[in-house]
């Protein structure tokens, strides 16, 4: 379809312009287009530019459009640009994008820059598209398992995205930083979780990705009001699971308990996992973000991010009690 709507352009420009410059271009973009070797040959014998651009691109990208694999190949050999940019991109990030090994291959090869994109990079379109040969490929070409798009998206964003564990594990294993953030300050697990990849965040997680900076709440808890946060809690639900039907542990005396001790409920596998007891500042964290703080429990409640509703649901929990722990 782009194909035939270049056409219709360059016919339309073609008309406008009347350009007899253009017309000298065009036989080796055929040749190159139809894979006929023996002609590309005579006409760079006889002094055709490898790089003449036509309003398609290169005589190496018409190659590449018609996967004419041989004529790329000779046509590289011969002092094409291989990091010249089409609509859609490097070549590179075009063939990733559509799971071309063979053409990545060669293009890297010939010198293409796997850590050159233009909205994008070609390792990222390559997690995109699936293709762990690819991005194997990539990675031992030196591309940066890091390298962000302008809008700071990493490869490692886009595979826990789209819940591509194999591909996040060999972005980590080649040096990927877990905790990068994109431009909206957020990191990689923080997608996993939302789009409900579990095994992948705990993967990540794993691996040294922290949930991101959740602010203290030690100092707002000394003017914290405890029946404001009651009705948070009902509000928020928290009583259903917890105080009502029973469906999560119950939460009396939970402030200084040891996490994940209540002897005759049936913990998540990573919350009996969890060490230490539940401090202002350990339930503070957990609160914010739940099921990204233990990914894996079955604690399914999205957090509460306001700090004061947090201090208000938390001395709320601190009341649950004959004894309440002193406040810090
Ligand atoms: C959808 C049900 C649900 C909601 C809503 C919910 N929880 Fe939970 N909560 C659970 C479950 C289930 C667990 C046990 C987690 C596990 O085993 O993975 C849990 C665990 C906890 C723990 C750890 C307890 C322990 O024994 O270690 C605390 C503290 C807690 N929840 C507080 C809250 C608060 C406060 C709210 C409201 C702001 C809330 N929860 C909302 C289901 C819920």
């Amino acid at each position: 379809m782009t194909r035939i709507i270049n056409w219709i352009n360059k016919l339309i420009i073609g008309v406008l312009l009347a350009a007899p410059a253009l017309s000298n271009a065009d036989p080796i973009h055929e040749a190159a287009e139809s894979g006929d070797v023996d002609q590309i040959l005579k006409l760079l014998d006889g002094g055709a530019d490898v790089n003449a651009p036509d309003l398609d691109g290169t005589p190496l990208q018409w190659a590449l459009f018609s996967n004419q694999i041989e004529v790329a190949r000779l046509l590289l050999k011969r002092g094409a640009n291989p990091n010249v940019k089409g609509w859609d991109g490097t070549l590179l990030e075009s063939a990733a994008l559509n799971g071309k090994t063979e053409i990545a291959k060669v293009l890297l090869k010939h010198g293409a820059n796997p850590n050159s994109g233009d909205r994008s990079t070609p390792l990222i379109r390559a997690v995109q598209k699936g293709s762990l040969e690819i991005i194997a490929l990539l990675l031992t070409q030196d591309a940066d398992p890091s390298l962000a798009t302008p809008d700071g998206t990493t490869p490692l964003h886009e595979a826990a995205h789209g819940g591509k564990l194999e591909i996040a594990k060999r972005l980590v294993d080649s040096g990927a930083d877990v905790n990068a953030l994109n431009g909206i300050g957020r990191p990689a697990i923080h997608f996993a979780v939302e789009k409900n990849h579990s095994i992948l965040a705990a993967y990540l997680k794993k691996h040294g990705a922290t949930p991101g900076k959740i602010a203290s709440i030690t100092d707002l808890l000394a003017s914290a009001d405890a029946a404001q946060g009651k009705t948070l809690a009902e509000k928020q639900l928290c009583v259903d699971c917890h105080i009502v039907d029973k469906y999560g542990p119950p939460l009396w005396n939970v402030v200084g308990r040891k996490k994940g001790s209540v002897n005759d409920y049936s913990y998540s596998p990573p919350f009996e996992a969890l060490k230490g007891k539940w401090s202002f500042e350990a339930l503070n964290v957990f609160l914010a973000r739940p099921t990204e703080v233990v990914p894996g429990t079955k604690m399914n409640f999205r957090g509460i991010s306001d700090p004061q509703m947090k201090a208000e649901v938390i001395v709320y929990l601190r009341s649950l009690s004959d004894d309440p722990v002193p406040l810090p």
